[in-house]
């Protein structure tokens, strides 16, 4: 069984990686990845040197290295993106360029290539936009992205279901709730506050934190993959997420961290104006992914305690992302200095990352 994994450099795909190297022992991984930003090799360190894993680094944009690689594969994993909502409002073309053609590149070439292989869109839940409470949008609510991430995401959803009923391909989609715990990269709320609460400085939070998102740990988003990939059905959509009961905002999640870390409320900074397109809440029905067994392992709780060790005891890994590309993005997106211990004035807008 050979699987190809895009995007295996990155905050969920590697934990997808590591998860299926591990489970499935007769899975031989290939995962192909650009090593964009938020690429980091290192985050598969450890599979360095297994018979089974073999890292190939390229571009999904690229056709003549997507038909190598996809030609003799029995399955497709769809991590790789541009994923972060702020840098989309900035360079919304590379998030088509990525998202939506990247897609297409990748299912033509199964269908060419490889017509019997399945094919695993990891898909969004901001594909259907702001939910008003109470609502759970299912399957089947209509797509209504604010952003140009989420609605690059949505372009490319929607060419897997039609590569699906035009061409027979064996194509699902997965839509994710906001992941946190180990290897994200700290630019989303959940690490970006673990690391500047390590390092004592300002946790940018606006519009008072309300906004809602039904926080989901990573493990258990990979481990629902897993689950799709072996017994999810073609042409279907899954919507995973861990509804989380009462619903927590930004702020809880911002206190709680600061607990966790044994830093003062005094580190929030609370930031004006809000984010173009923001929206206030994100919660999807997950009763079809828990009808085939699915259920979260690790609760909210014990997910934040088990991402905040893993940050105190990975300096090494965070350390040297906060410098280069990550200080310059920071420094002009969030208006703060990195490493002055205070925050900044903001220079225009500022925001903090809700996705
Ligand atoms: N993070 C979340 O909370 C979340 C929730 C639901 C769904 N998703 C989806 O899951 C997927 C992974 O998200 P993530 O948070 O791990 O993202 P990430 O930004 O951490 O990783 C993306 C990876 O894709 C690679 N990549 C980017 N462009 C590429 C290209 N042209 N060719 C090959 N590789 C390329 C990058 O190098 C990186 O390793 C994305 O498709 C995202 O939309 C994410």
């Amino acid at each position: 069984m050979r699987i190809l994994v895009t995007g295996g450099c990155g905050f969920i795909g590697s934990n997808f990686v590591r998860l299926l190297h591990q489970e499935r022992p007769d899975a031989e991984i290939i995962n192909l990845d650009l090593l964009t930003y938020a690429g980091n090799p290192a985050n598969l360190v450890d599979l360095e040197g297994s018979a089974r894993y073999r890292f190939v680094r390229g571009d999904i944009r690229n056709p003549e290295q997507v038909d190598a690689l996809v030609e003799g594969s029995d399955a497709l994993v769809h991590f790789a993106a541009e994923s972060h909502v702020d840098r989309s409002t900035k360079r919304p073309g590379e998030f088509i360029e990525t998202n939506v053609y990247g897609t297409y590149v990748l299912l033509d070439a199964v269908r060419r290539l490889a017509p019997r292989a399945r094919f695993l869109q990891v898909g969004t839940d901001e594909v259907y936009g702001d939910v008003e409470f109470p609502s759970f949008p299912d399957e089947n609510a209509v797509l209504l992205p604010s952003s140009p991430y989420s609605a690059s995401k949505a372009g490319a959803d929607l060419q897997v279901l039609a590569a699906h009923r035009t061409f027979g391909l064996d194509a699902l989609i997965s839509r994710c709730t906001n992941n946190y715990g180990p290897y994200q990269y700290p630019e989303k709320l959940i690490p970006l506050f673990i690391v500047n609460a390590l390092e004592n400085e300002a946790l940018p939070l606006y519009d008072g934190g309300t906004q809602v998102r039904d926080w989901l740990f990573v493990e258990d988003h990979c481990r629902a993959l897993l689950l799709l990939l072996e017994r999810g059905s073609a042409g279907e959509i899954y919507n995973v997420g861990a509804n989380q009961d009462p619903e927590v905002s930004n702020r809880e999640i911002t206190r709680l961290i600061l607990e966790l870390t044994g830093r003062p409320e005094s580190l929030i900074r609370p930031v004006e104006g809000l984010r173009p397109g923001h929206d206030q809440r994100y919660a999807v029905g997950t009763q079809k992914l828990r009808a085939l067994g699915w259920s979260p392992e690790c609760d909210l709780v014990e997910g934040l305690r088990r991402t905040v060790a893993w940050y105190v005891e990975r300096r090494d890994w965070w350390e040297p992302i906060r410098s280069g590309e990550y200080r310059a993005f920071y420094e002009q997106h969030y208006g703060q200095a990195l490493g002055s211990g205070k925050a900044a004035a903001p220079k225009r807008a500022a925001k903090a990352s809700n996705s």
